[in-house]
């Protein structure tokens, strides 16, 4: 969603363009249809601001002679209040002449009321935003103190909802203020230079030394250095902390799309997720751990919340978890946990589960969780974001900037987290598979080479995605942890492809999806291996007959060496073979790549596909 950069840098450099644009680039992969800067200039503040994407905002730059600036701030907006026209993008001047200029990212629910006020006060809006409102009022707060972060500490006090918003004056060249509530805010530290962003992608470029913010808080930077104010007015500080991945990591690295590069980094997501977990008497650990162990001995309820692809590693999760420790877990989707009424207490852990950890269903669940006194901990791939400052534990998942929008690498990582969570919990307990962990761990760290050899087998998975370019539904299923993986497949070629499609329990389909099956129609199955208990191999082939039968083409994703599935397919893909748990590591990898070459096929955008934005942050 949003992207937000601030910057300010030495005098004789008047960069702050370059900078902000260059952060705004880093930024594309959030999700925004549109875009814009505003520069503190000797001259006052000049901005330009487009809809669509950035090119259109650099060539309204090029047509102009903007003077050399030393503070910027620069914003990529995903349209919430008014469509993604030229007047809603960001930034929005407001004050005497538009001296001052405000970027935004999040919903002030409380903008209707505000908007009226100064509406009868007799200010005119150019906009059908909830943003202009935040900028009337800290332009007139401005008038009355003369000082930005006295202006917006008497305005954010006056503002519900969640938002960052960041602001430059032109009384005030050389200081950004920002301010942030529960919305994403991070500052980066450089030599004489100082940084704002929305995550440290906006940055990275130039600092990897970042400070975290807290909920409710204010930051001004100069070149000089920062301070950091609660929303009070009382002194704070951020939490130092150096980013351990630098400008490559976000970088395409040879790969055509993000995504593709994503693909391919799930060996480094899996094997970094797994590094550190054990410690010397072989007892797994996890991250900072605030809750006691006493406290995890006596859960009796495992609550899993979060939302999409993030939703499907925690079924993933549920089925392992489960077996591993036997306490009953629960998969919610965490907007309908947030308002469904739900049941937790001091003995229910609430897993959240969230890639960016800005995801405001997941974060509104998790504040609802520890309201019921619910003990909290979040898996996230996202260091210093809200999220895990929110919950009480964090084990974080190791995969690295995931840009494209459709998720990948960070699946498998959560998955991964999951698992190294529930064989501690196993361990932790005690009972019948306590002594189960150590192997799974060894089996667990086989994948990330299994992955390796199963990326270079899928030539036959793209040419079977260029061949169905012109396919307008395909399904999907699975049985057990092949369920979410059927799932996922389908969420995966919806997002990218723009294709119709579903993914199913295998079990389900004879109570009524089977109806959808006619001659031709392309089904995935996702088969468990032949080792699978409960006989659960043998059902999946019989659910491949019943379609095969009724016309489906079937594509079946199947352990090396499984015979028993060739009779019934069209396609056969391979994957190498490993434990029944742990299997999604590796099923869900030929549905990741099918999607992305058929929306290469059908010439669509692979790492920013319509509608969609990387960090959801509203709700
Ligand atoms: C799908 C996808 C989304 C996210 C969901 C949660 O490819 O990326 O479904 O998984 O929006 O996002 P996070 O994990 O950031 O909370």
């Amino acid at each position: 969603m949003c992207g937000i950069v601030g910057y300010v840098g030495p005098n004789a450099d008047g960069k702050a363009l370059d900078v902000v644009m260059e952060g705004l680039a880093r930024l594309e992969y959030r999700g925004y249809d549109s875009a814009g800067v505003a520069l503190v200039t000797t001259d006052g503040v000049s901005s330009e601001k487009r809809a669509g994407k950035l090119v259109n905002l650099q060539s309204a730059l090029d047509a102009e002679t903007l003077p050399g600036a030393t503070t910027g701030i620069g914003h990529t907006r995903w349209a919430t209040h008014g469509g993604p026209t030229d007047q809603n993008a960001h930034p929005h001047r407001a004050g005497d002449g538009g001296r001052l200029a405000l970027i935004h990212n999040g919903i002030i629910e409380n903008f209707h009321s505000l908007k009226k006020g100064l509406l009868a006060e007799g200010v005119t809006f150019e906009s059908e935003t909830d943003t202009e409102v935040a900028a009337h009022l800290v332009a007139r707060a401005y008038a009355e103190t003369g000082d930005l972060t006295e202006a917006m500490k008497a305005v954010v006090n006056t503002l519900e909802g969640a938002f960052t918003l960041l602001a430059v004056h032109a009384d005030s060249p050389g200081v950004v203020v920002g301010a942030r509530r529960n919305s994403p805010l991070v500052v980066g530290l450089g030599e004489g230079e100082n940084f704002l962003g929305s995550d440290v992608a906006a940055f990275i470029g130039h600092t990897r030394q970042a400070l975290e913010l807290g909920q409710d808080q204010i930051v001004t930077i100069t070149t000089d250095g920062y301070t950091v104010i609660n929303f009070d007015g009382t002194p704070a500080e951020g939490k130092p902390y150096e980013v351990t991945w630098d400008a490559a990591a976000a970088e395409k690295g040879g790969y055509a799309t993000f995504m593709e590069k994503e693909i391919h980094d799930q060996p480094h997501a899996v094997g970094d997720t797994l590094l550190g977990r054990t410690d010397s008497d072989g007892r797994l650990v996890l991250d900072d751990m605030s809750i006691t162990e006493d406290q995890l001995k006596d859960v009796d309820r495992i609550i899993i919340v979060a939302c999409g692809t993030a939703a499907y590693a925690g079924m993933v999760a549920k089925y392992a978890i489960e077996h591993w420790t036997r306490i009953p877990v629960e998969v919610s989707l965490a907007h309908e946990f947030r308002y469904s009424d739900p049941i937790a207490s001091e003995r229910t852990l609430v897993v959240s589960i969230s890639q960016s950890g800005e995801t405001m269903d997941t974060l509104m669940a998790v504040k609802h969780a520890r309201e019921l006194g619910a003990l909290t901990l979040s898996i996230c791939n996202t260091h210093g974001s809200t999220i895990p400052r929110e919950s009480d534990a964090v084990l974080y998942t190791h995969a690295g900037p995931e840009i494209a929008v459709a998720s990948t690498k960070a699946f498998l990582a959560q998955i991964t987290a999951c698992y190294v969570l529930g064989l501690y919990l196993a361990q932790l307990r005690g009972g019948t598979f306590a002594d189960d962990a150590q192997s799974v761990m060894k089996e667990l760290h086989e994948i990330p080479a299994k992955l390796e050899e199963l990326l270079g087998r899928m030539d036959r998975v793209k040419e079977i995605a260029r061949f169905m370019a012109d396919t307008r539904s395909v399904l999907f299923l699975g049985r057990n942890v092949g369920y979410p993986v059927a799932m996922e497949g389908a969420l995966k070629l919806k997002e990218l492809a723009y294709i119709h499609a579903e993914g199913f329990a295998a079990g389900e389909l004879k109570h009524g999806p089977i109806a959808l099956i006619d001659a031709g129609q392309p089904v995935f199955i996702v088969v468990p291996g032949p080792g699978t208990p409960h006989e659960l191999h043998k059902k999946v082939v019989s659910n491949i007959q019943e379609i095969r039968a009724r016309g489906a083409r079937t594509i079946v994703v199947a352990e090396d060496g499984d015979e028993d599935v060739v009779p019934f397919a069209d396609e056969v893909i391979r994957v190498p073979a490993t434990s029944p748990l742990l299997a999604p590591l590796l099923t869900v990898v030929p549905l990741q790549v099918f999607a992305l070459h058929l929306s290469t096929a059908k010439g669509l955008d692979v790492d920013q596909p319509r509608n969609l934005a990387k960090s959801v942050t509203v709700e």
